[in-house]
């Protein structure tokens, strides 16, 4: 086997799981409320250690997830696991208090345009609404993220200016006292060079901020944008169980990069994630029978390893080519 060169590269890097919110959010067909609760609880047996389980957001903007407050209070927390909910302003951070999230993920889209067409709020209004919403976590004793959409690539404003990034990155961290702050790539537009050089840059404008990666994989372009994520330092991912996901506000928006693929790239590559790959393709196929679709590299092809053994078995042809 051949060394590998040291790269740069975290030693461990966290996903969060956004399945059970980013993904179901498209379904069309309401997915019963026990069916989420199964699945959420099915991830949390992974040895993942952060779910996003839902959002409290209006139902009418999202009614896949009008059923956030039974969810919450249905599901097995598990030791150790995190699991949080996306909201989009105070009257959500109150509900997912009530509901007694582990973490409240704030999300403003980096532009206006999509902030308008998201959440009927300019950019700036909604960073007004996240210091409000900062200050009600600190109140409530919850811990609370922000993630922005858009900020690696807008549907209706194409990409943004690096520098409105980190101003609002600025406005996050400095104005709003949050500590850890997700750059999304919501409809699948970056590119591993503009990953790495925003995360570089970022990072170097704001060295005690714990940053992460939101990242779709529209273009093909998820895992290479993971790895670019990975060269900047960036030790942080959402990804989503059998790729699904996407942004019903967002046109063209597919799936996030698929958790197993992500995982199984990470381990074969030597970083370790803690999860426990086959238990997570266990649940990839369970998801992909309740919404009945959803796929993902590794779901499809197996991993190398099931195919090393495969072939020492005897069992596995492979083709001359
Ligand atoms: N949860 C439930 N109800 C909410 C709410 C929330 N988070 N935020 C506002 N509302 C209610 C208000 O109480 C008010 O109700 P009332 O008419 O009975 O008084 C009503 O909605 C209108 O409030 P307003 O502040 O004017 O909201 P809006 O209509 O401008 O909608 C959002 C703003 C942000 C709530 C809505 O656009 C939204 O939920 N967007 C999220 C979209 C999303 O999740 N996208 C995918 C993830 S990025
Ligand atoms: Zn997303």
């Amino acid at each position: 086997m051949i060394a590998a060169a040291r790269m740069p590269w975290p030693e461990a890097v966290t996903v969060c799981e956004v399945g059970p919110r980013d993904g179901f959010q498209m379904e069309h067909a309401f997915i019963p409320t026990e069916v989420k609760v199964r699945l959420i609880n099915a991830l949390s047996r992974t040895g993942l250690r952060e779910i996003q389980a839902t959002s409290f957001v209006h139902p009418k903007a999202i009614p896949q997830l009008r059923d956030a407050e039974e969810v919450m209070a249905r599901i097995d927390r598990a030791p150790g696991v995190v699991y949080s909910a996306l909201v989009p302003n105070e009257r959500g951070a109150e509900r997912a208090v009530a509901a007694r999230v582990d973490r409240i993920d704030i999300v403003v889209s980096a532009s206006d345009s999509h902030s308008l067409s998201n959440a009927n709020m300019t950019t700036d209004e909604a960073m007004a609404r996240a210091g409000r919403v900062a200050a009600l976590g600190r109140e409530a004793g919850t811990d609370v993220t922000i993630g922005f959409a858009t900020a690696l690539g807008c549907p209706f404003e194409g990409f943004l200016p690096y520098a409105r990034v980190e101003a609002l990155v600025a406005r996050a961290v400095e104005e709003c006292g949050l500590a850890r702050v997700g750059i999304a790539d919501t409809v699948g537009m970056a590119n591993p060079a503009l990953v790495r050089t925003t995360m570089e840059a970022l990072r170097r404008r704001f060295p005690a901020a714990g940053f992460s990666l939101h990242l779709h994989n529209t273009r093909g372009m998820g895992l290479a944008n993971l790895l670019a994520g990975c060269d900047a330092g960036i030790a942080h991912f959402d990804a989503s169980v059998a790729g699904l996901g996407g942004c019903p506000y967002a046109p063209g928006a597919t799936g996030n990069i698929a958790t197993e693929d992500a995982v199984h790239m990470l381990e074969e590559m030597g970083i370790a994630t803690r999860i426990r790959l086959d238990a997570l393709l266990e649940v990839a196929r369970q998801v992909q029978e309740a919404v009945g679709h959803a796929e993902s590299a590794v779901l499809r092809a197996g991993t190398s390893r099931m195919l090393l053994g495969a072939r020492r078995d005897g069992q596995t042809k492979l083709g001359a080519s």
